[in-house]
């Protein structure tokens, strides 16, 4: 099952220079590919329609700030079950809970700077593309 997903490496990663750690697993799926990829700051707009869902919980603020702190890298990631393969890649939200091997349990700190984001779910990968890569 090809696929399409939205990923970001958030601004820790690009502050603490894992961007290439972390594309470079990703690009060594096999069968994966990279058709995407950008280097830019994300305004409160874009932030409020990424995450509107979340609108209302106490992480949703943090979150929101932190994600406007620095830029980040969106990329777009095509391969066979990419969706579900990405978030196994990046392990659970909660690096504590992140095994080793997965990009959180190796490198991750604090929830709220938890280094990347994919797409949770195919209607949420078609939503987000659309936001970040209109064009693509
Ligand atoms: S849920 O309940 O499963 O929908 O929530 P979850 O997927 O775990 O988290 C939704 C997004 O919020 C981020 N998050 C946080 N940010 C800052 N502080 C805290 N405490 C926090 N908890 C969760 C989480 O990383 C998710 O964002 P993305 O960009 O998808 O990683």
């Amino acid at each position: 099952m090809t696929q399409r997903t939205l990923v970001l490496l958030k601004p820790d990663a690009v502050r603490r220079a894992l961007v290439g750690e972390i594309i470079g697993r990703i690009e060594r799926k096999a069968g994966w590919s990279i058709t995407a990829l950008e280097l830019r700051t994300l305004d409160g707009s874009t932030l409020e329609q990424h995450y509107g869902e979340h609108k209302g919980r106490p992480f949703y603020e943090p979150l929101i700030e932190f994600m406007a702190s620095g830029p980040v890298v969106a990329l777009v990631v095509e391969g066979e079950r990419v969706i579900e393969g990405v978030r196994a890649l990046a392990g659970p939200t909660d690096p504590i809970a992140a095994a080793p091997g997965s990009i959180r349990g190796d490198f991750g700190t604090i929830v709220r700077e938890n280094l990347i984001h994919a797409s949770d779910s195919e209607e949420s990968a078609i939503r987000e593309l659309k936001l970040f890569f209109p064009e693509h």
